[in-house]
């Protein structure tokens, strides 16, 4: 499994089916072991700390994303983390994150074939971009969040992005309510 994904990260390093590719210096590598990973968490596309530090939520959400991921008893160590989207898009000039549009459909197939490879046992899709992605584009995440949902051969519990409590902070209860929930779902509480 390591050598498939491995070989599909050479890939996504060459991949020139969008725009981004021109401004990207590498793409973020993909963290976790994905033999032993309770969950694959999948969020949006990096942003600039994510490319300076090479490993997806490296930043301000990244924090949140920990303190909810012991919310549930995991850990960074327990869990596998990925995006649908590999190249980090930017507005003003590369100077601000944007979210993804044109290159979700560009990007996502390198998502797929990662989860192909991985065969995950439970998948958290974090926002609204990879669970449209995974779910279908009449899902939103503020009628899905925190239920169990089945996509093809996927089991996937919809969260809010780790972001969206820092703009909104009346969100940060629930969010943390759910992860303790997918905890006991996960059996580690
Ligand atoms: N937000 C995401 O969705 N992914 C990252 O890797 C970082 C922030």
């Amino acid at each position: 499994m390591l050598e498939k994904l491995d070989m599909l990260y050479d890939e996504i390093s060459g991949c020139q089916k969008c725009p981004l590719a021109l401004e990207r210096i590498r793409p973020v590598r993909d963290t976790g072991d994905p033999r032993t990973a309770a969950v694959v968490f999948v969020g949006e596309a990096p942003g600039a700390n994510e490319i300076k530090h090479g490993i997806p939520f490296a930043g301000e959400a990244g924090k949140k994303l920990n303190t909810y991921l012991e919310m549930a008893g995991l850990t960074r160590n327990d869990v596998y983390i990925t995006n649908v989207v590999r190249c980090r898009p930017t507005a003003n000039g590369g100077r601000k994150n944007r979210t993804p549009g044109k290159e979700i459909p560009l990007c996502g197939g390198w998502l797929n074939r990662e989860l192909e490879i991985i065969q995950p046992k439970a998948v958290v899709t974090l926002g609204n971009i990879s669970l449209k992605w995974l779910c279908g584009k009449s899902c939103a995440i503020g009628d899905c969040h925190g239920k169990l949902i089945h996509a093809g051969n996927l089991s996937i519990y919809p969260m809010y992005h780790p972001a969206a409590a820092i703009y909104k902070r009346e969100l940060d209860g629930l969010i943390r309510s759910e992860f303790v929930e997918l905890g006991r779902h996960l059996g580690r509480h």
